[in-house]
């Protein structure tokens, strides 16, 4: 089955988050004009990991395009824990700072409970990541709260291609804090039949084939085959996993593909994980990369215009 044979309507991410950003454009100028300041977003980056230094540097280009200010500190990979602390707690206590993002992951010489522990000292009112537990709380009892960006833009994006959630079987594959717990959450509030499913799930491919939207977040490349689909069903595609062997990219892209002549050229191709022979099957599929991830920096965005809103009219009310 070659990405070809697809019939599955794409579901662009980069198109919604291009209506997304510009939907926070004349808020950002708002801000700007009641402020005497623009929005600004605390960044900070320890160690030299090389997907942190590509996903942060995206981060700050899609902030300054809007018209946001950016913070971005650096710490070495020998930082200790303190030296990321004392940062964090500054962003806190900074007037000018509306949200703060500390890129996972940490250096693992930091500990293993370090990042758990670091989120927890972001202040809730500007955790734009939503993972400060205040944050988990408050999205579970559907109060409003700074929500993880994947899961948010997963959402936004089924909102805007009109994909109904209510009423429909919602299977999530993967459990993490960042990505499948949260969307598990948002679509059981917006009133889906959620399973959440994961490395234990006994017959797994059949529990997903009962799924209207399947959510897929595992990080294992071409992980989700046809047969974990209905024929018809929505599929959300979170994995962006890099291949560098060829023998991979050609058995799961097959010779004279698109993928393959792109990764001649470079040496490397994006994954998701969903399997491409999954375009025949599904009704809507999102693709990689151009899916996903452009969403989650949208609404990153608008998570660090919603704290800098909600902060203003904090300080007005006192
Ligand atoms: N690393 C990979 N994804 C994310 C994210 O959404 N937030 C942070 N802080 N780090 C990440």
């Amino acid at each position: 089955m070659k990405l070809d044979d697809a019939t599955a309507r794409v579901l662009s991410g980069t198109k919604v988050a291009t209506e997304i950003r510009e939907g926070l454009r004349p808020r950002v100028e708002t801000f700007c004009r009641a402020a005497g300041r623009a929005p600004m977003l605390g960044l900070l980056l320890v160690g030299a990991d090389p997907g942190s230094q590509i996903y942060v540097r995206n981060k700050i280009k899609a902030s300054e395009g809007l018209g946001m200010a950016t913070d971005l500190r650096r710490l070495p990979e020998t930082a200790s824990f303190d030296d990321v602390l004392d940062i964090v707690r500054s962003f806190n206590a900074s007037a000018a700072h509306d949200g703060i993002l500390v890129q996972s992951p940490l250096p693992v010489g930091l500990g293993a409970e370090a990042e758990q522990k670091i989120f927890d000292a972001i202040d809730p009112d500007k955790d734009v990541d939503g993972f400060h537990p205040v944050n988990v709380g408050r999205l579970v009892q559907k109060r409003p709260a700074l929500t993880p960006c994947t899961p948010l833009g997963i959402i936004e994006l089924l909102d805007r291609a009109q994909i109904e959630i209510s009423g429909k079987r919602a299977v999530v594959i993967g459990r993490s804090d960042i990505v499948g717990k949260p969307i598990a959450m948002l679509l059981l509030h917006r009133n889906a039949t959620v399973t959440v499913c994961h490395s234990k799930t006994v017959a797994l491919a059949r529990v997903a084939s009962t799924a209207d939207i399947l959510v897929v977040a595992v990080g294992v490349p071409a992980f989700v085959t046809r047969a974990f689909v209905k024929p018809g069903a929505t599929v959300i595609d979170v994995g962006t996993n890099p291949l560098t062997d060829r023998d991979r990219v050609e058995m799961i892209f097959g010779e004279g593909t698109m993928k393959m002549a792109a990764f001649e050229k470079r040496g490397t191709v994006l994954s998701g994980d969903v399997h491409p022979e999954v375009g025949s099957v599904a009704g809507a599929l999102t693709p990689v990369p151009g899916g996903v991830g452009p969403l989650t920096i949208a609404m990153l965005l608008s998570n660090t215009v919603r704290a800098a809103e909600d902060r203003l009219s904090s300080d007005r009310r006192t």
